[in-house]
């Protein structure tokens, strides 16, 4: 088991941990007292439900970076999540109250299995890996994360796939009360990203849970949220309902809603710029000093990498196709 964490432990960990040990004292008294498999069943719970929850058994990945990954305190305060607010703080801000149980996610489309699953039975097949990635929003900034996730191509083959299905589309939950952003028109809701099958069944695509060992925080897109490394941030759907197993491609939330500066495919290419900015650098967040807001000031630059760096694994998957054209 491996579990990368900061040099210095936070506050919060320390209740955090304290919370989990209690909890675990709880459920194996219940346990004992009623030899309840619901009890049993909880204590081995994949995914934990209460915030800031160890996870347990994860193990370590070929594909991880060995770049240092930035601070829990930059990865939980600097979001993207239009849903709770459109700056960067907004999310930490207003996504607590957020339910993330119960969460189930509908499996539909050209597949052989579908139906609806409790994300505790979603995830319940799979063990849980720890993937340093580099994350590169559009806007020209990337972080590395410690993500701790599933991976797509192990979830996608449960449910048997037919091959009529081309592409892998997911909704993020559709909630006006939960979730106030949804309430302005600054995107179509609910957010909706999609995958080729070649691209989603492809070993670096991960559904995350985690960050730093942790059940990941709501600002992050609890309970589940899909990562590709590869592609702009913007690809890696968050707080996930649904995933539909298309004919077609679907159209994308950030595609609908300014089709001339954001794709579908949505690779990194530090050569294809934004209409608006060039894609040739990035502000590494948080880089040179320290965890804490203060870092979010001090970032510096640095060149971007095709394919965020991930080419090797990925490259091959867009042979033949005018990446201009299809940015
Ligand atoms: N998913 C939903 N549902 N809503 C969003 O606004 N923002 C995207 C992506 N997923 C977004 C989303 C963008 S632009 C980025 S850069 C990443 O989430 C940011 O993920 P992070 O806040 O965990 O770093």
């Amino acid at each position: 088991m491996l579990i990368k964490k900061p040099a210095d432990i936070r506050p919060s960990e320390i209740t955090s941990r304290d919370n989990y040990l209690n909890r675990r004292k709880f459920m194996q008294a219940a346990a004992l007292a009623g030899g309840s498999l619901v009890a049993g069943d909880a204590l081995t719970a994949l995914v934990p439900d209460q915030k800031q929850a160890k996870l347990a058994d994860i193990v370590p990945s070929q594909y991880s970076t060995d770049e240092s990954p930035n601070s829990f305190m930059d990865i939980t305060s600097y979001n993207n999540f239009y849903e709770f607010g459109m700056r960067k703080e907004d999310p930490k801000r207003n996504s607590q109250s957020l339910r993330t149980r119960p969460w189930s996610i509908e499996v539909s489309g050209n597949a052989e299995v579908t139906g609806t699953f409790a994300l505790e039975d979603f995830v319940k097949p799979h063990t849980l890996e720890e993937r340093i990635y580099r994350l590169r929003c559009v806007e020209a900034w990337s972080m590395v994360i410690p993500w701790v996730g599933i991976p797509l191509a192990d979830i996608i083959k449960q449910f048997k796939p037919m091959s009529s299905a081309k592409y892998v589309v997911f909704e993020t939950l559709l909630d006006k009360e939960q979730m106030p952003g949804q309430r302005s028109r600054s995107l179509r809701w609910p957010y909706v990203e999609g995958l080729t099958i070649a691209e989603a069944t492809n070993p670096l695509p991960i559904l995350a849970v985690g960050v730093y060992g942790e059940v990941l925080p709501n600002q992050n897109g609890a309970p589940l949220r899909l990562i590709v490394p590869w592609k702009y941030g913007f690809k890696s759907i968050k707080s996930i309902v649904r995933m539909h197993f298309s004919e077609t491609r679907p159209g994308t939330s950030w595609e609908i809603a300014a089709p001339h500066e954001y794709g579908f495919y949505a690779n990194v290419n530090p050569d294809v710029d934004h209409p608006r900015w060039s894609q040739a650098r990035e502000r590494r967040i948080g880089s040179d000093q320290g965890t804490g807001l203060q870092s979010l000031f001090s970032a510096s630059r640095q060149e971007t990498l095709m394919f965020n760096g991930y080419g090797e694994h990925v490259a091959h998957l867009y042979d033949g196709l005018d990446l201009r054209k299809n940015f």
